[in-house]
């Protein structure tokens, strides 16, 4: 494969690459919609990504190829100008990390080619745009010396999802994709960054993700409207509690003073993430105890919780995960990441994966008329230089 990208570096930018670079797309196990409500997450790298090619140019220019794009191009920009433009498409990924890079100090003195190429399905929830994002600011980090670590390149990465693309989401995405670690999660508390390396074994078990392909349409103002409503949760509570996350509180605690939110919807909203929390604490818990079937049934009850008082799911999930949860070799399926379309994963018994992949496709395709695609996922390592 290396060889193919290789050869079209040199026919696009007419000279070798000199280095190259690899973040990869997560999942998350457990704990979704919490981290911008200080909450615990559970995510974990996966073995594909995006891989970057990189060359040296002696002017200021940032000129961008992917091969997952090729029909947009090259995209050429001068570093003078790294404004977002809705025409550079995907490329305004890499031009937000330098845009956020440079709000810091952190400038370029010399321009670029690079040339991108991944494998992870685009726009599916499994975290391609933050996997573009650290492939990017970690090859900068290298290349300019500019000392950041991986937690600070996720931190800036989150800046360009919330200031440059405008989607207000957390930290959990760029933060996994940077620091996972092969056959492990990252237990992950979101309000101080403090985080554990869970080891997952899953014996006899596979993770299978399975995508919807649903078009992406409105998740990303569906995303913001969430974040909002949890905003105006926490200030309700915080009129009774004295809290700065609505993860601060534990369940009990929550129902003693939710009679405060008056709005159903607010209510259900501020009721998952405070769940999801104690969800996902309990399911470290049991999978430090190599409780696979604890672990799927929190699964399960995170998809409720995201089905019902969330409402982050939608028909096209809930028909895969509805018929994960129907088949034998299931211990536990749910949403993963954002939701609204994407994707959901499940944990299946290895000699009945074939069979569970099959009769999804089947159900799915019946009930929504166009096909999902299923993966089985392995747990990768984070954001590196290949050479
Ligand atoms: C997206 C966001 C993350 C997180 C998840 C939901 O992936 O980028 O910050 O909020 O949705 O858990």
């Amino acid at each position: 494969m290396m060889n193919i990208h290789h050869k079209k570096f040199n026919e696009i930018f007419n000279t070798p690459h000199e280095h190259s670079f690899f973040a990869p797309g997560r999942i998350n196990l457990i704990g979704e919609h919490i981290d911008y409500s200080g909450g615990y997450v559970f995510p974990c790298a996966l073995t594909f990504g995006t891989y970057a090619w990189v060359s040296r140019r002696s002017d200021q220019k940032i000129v961008l190829y992917s091969d997952n794009f090729s029909e947009l191009g090259v995209i050429e920009v001068d570093l003078s100008d790294l404004s977002y433009k809705k025409e550079h498409d995907w490329a305004n990924y890499p031009k937000g990390t330098l845009s956020m890079l440079e709000k810091r100090d952190l400038t370029l003195d010399h321009g670029l080619n690079i040339y991108y190429y991944g494998n992870i399905p685009n726009g599916a929830g499994l975290s391609s745009s933050a996997s573009i994002e650290m492939v990017t600011l970690w090859m900068v980090n290298q290349l300019f010396d500019f000392n950041l670590s991986l937690i600070d390149c996720a931190l800036i990465g989150q800046e360009t999802e919330n200031h440059y693309m405008g989607v207000n989401s957390g930290i959990m995405d760029q933060f996994a994709i940077g620091m996972g670690q092969e056959n492990h999660a990252i237990y992950l508390n979101t309000d101080t960054l403090d985080y554990k390396m869970v080891p997952i074994d899953l014996g006899a078990h596979k993770i299978v993700i399975s995508n919807t392909n649903k078009r992406r349409g409105l998740a990303d103002s569906k995303y913001n409207e969430r974040r909002a409503e949890c905003e105006e949760a926490l200030s309700l509570l915080q009129t009774k509690a004295d809290i700065t996350n609505l993860c601060d509180l534990e369940l009990n605690q929550f129902n003693e003073i939710k009679d405060v939110i008056k709005d159903e919807v607010i209510l259900k909203r501020a009721r998952h993430a405070v769940s999801e929390n104690e969800r996902t604490k309990l399911a470290t818990k049991v999978s430090s105890d190599n409780d696979l079937e604890g672990f799927g049934k929190l699964m399960n009850e995170s998809h409720i919780s995201l089905r019902d008082d969330y409402e982050a799911t939608g028909i096209e999930l809930d028909t895969l995960v509805e018929a994960a949860w129907q088949h034998p070799g299931t211990l536990g399926a749910r949403v993963t990441g954002a939701g609204f379309g994407g994707c959901s994963i499940a944990i299946v018994k290895e000699e009945q994966v074939e069979d569970y992949i099959e009769s999804l496709h089947k159900i799915y395709l019946d009930k929504i008329g166009y096909e999902a695609t299923f993966y089985v996922a392995s747990i990768g390592k984070g954001t590196f230089q290949i050479d």
